[in-house]
């Protein structure tokens, strides 16, 4: 008997130990250029294929997935999973899965990397010894503003919203969130406040919610006006979260005092005027971007691949409606 592998497209490589499971056990056909590819190209690598398994800067729209409805999973490497039309991978039951949990504390790390960094104007500093600015201590170089007392105010309760708090607890920070949904039982030392009882009272707001037409510039110009003129903002969710125009301009007038950003609307552009500004530490969507846990999102990645083709319940689906619809045919 022919035992016939199923197909798998990967649009980038991605960490070994996920390529490996998928090695395993199915055909890989990995794109080894060394950028995003085009939507034609993501059409014609997954053509024949069983699996596609795709990274956040891919858009995966309805029109990639009408290409090839036959495909038994979308495997999405990231949690956030914006770029994926899942309602139209539902409707031809094809699962949609993502990576959840394994970022988790790796993401909370940056957030808290960049809160500090922009408080204490790290790379400002940075820069300014390079320059060779530096000619003796001083009392008003440099000042930035206090984290200890200060109060957070998280936007988005969730796993990563709460791993930040953890860690501001260990700062002596006060703790404030807000979710849509509510106050919630956190077990978390943390005040549930409206969210623009929040912006009026934080002097650190940052995001910790996915994209969805509710979050889109849930940041804009009227937020930015309400915020704290010394309050400092943090986004390590997705770009459009946040009016970038806006935010720009709140940080060119003093509206605030700071950002500390790992995600960009147009990514990898980012707005005019945001790269000139002092007041901004800026960095690469790095939040996830540890060795370890870009392994195990890989590992995480294939393992959602696998149970798929196996026509099981992928351990992170996220569309159960596409479980109700699919067809199993050639389960490995
Ligand atoms: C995610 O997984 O959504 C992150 O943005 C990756 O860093």
């Amino acid at each position: 008997m022919i035992n016939i592998k199923p197909k798998v497209f990967v649009t980038r490589e991605i960490p070994d130990p996920g390529l490996e499971i998928l090695r395993k056990h199915c055909e890989v056909e990995v794109n080894k250029e060394d950028r995003v590819l085009t939507k034609e190209e993501i059409i014609a690598g997954i053509k024949g294929k069983d699996a596609l398994l795709c990274l956040l800067t891919d858009t995966i729209d309805e029109d990639i997935i009408e290409a090839n409805p036959n495909l038994k999973v979308i495997a999405n490497y990231a949690v956030g999973y914006n770029n994926v039309d899942v309602n139209a991978a539902s409707k031809y039951g094809i699962p949609v899965t993502n990576t959840p949990g394994v970022l988790t504390d790796t993401t909370a790390d940056l957030t808290f990397a960049l809160l500090l960094s922009a408080a204490r104007r790290i790379v400002e500093s940075d820069k300014y010894m390079r320059a060779g600015k530096y000619k003796g201590w001083a009392p008003k170089l440099l000042l930035g503003y206090d984290i200890y007392g200060k109060k957070l105010g998280i936007i988005g309760f969730g796993r990563i919203g709460s791993a930040v708090a953890k860690r501001a607890a260990g700062f002596g920070m006060k703790i404030l969130y807000y979710e849509h949904d509510g106050p919630k039982d956190t077990g978390i030392d943390a005040e549930f406040m409206e969210f623009e009882e929040l912006l009026r009272e934080a002097d650190f707001v940052t995001l910790h919610v996915p994209l969805n037409e509710r979050t889109k510039h849930m940041i804009s110009h009227k937020e930015f006006e309400i915020m704290k003129t010394n309050a400092i903002l943090i986004n390590t969710s997705r770009g459009s979260v946040v009016n970038e125009e806006a935010l720009v301009k709140a940080l060119q007038t003093g509206e605030i005092a700071g950002a500390g950003l790992d995600v960009f609307e147009d990514e990898p552009a980012m707005k005019p005027g945001l790269a000139e500004l002092d007041n901004a530490v800026i960095v690469p969507h790095i939040g996830s971007a540890t060795i370890d846990t870009r392994n195990k999102m890989a590992t995480m990645a294939a393992e959602n691949v696998i149970a798929a083709l196996k026509c099981e319940v992928p351990p992170n689906l996220v569309n159960r409606a596409a479980i109700e619809k699919r067809v199993c045919k050639n389960a490995i």
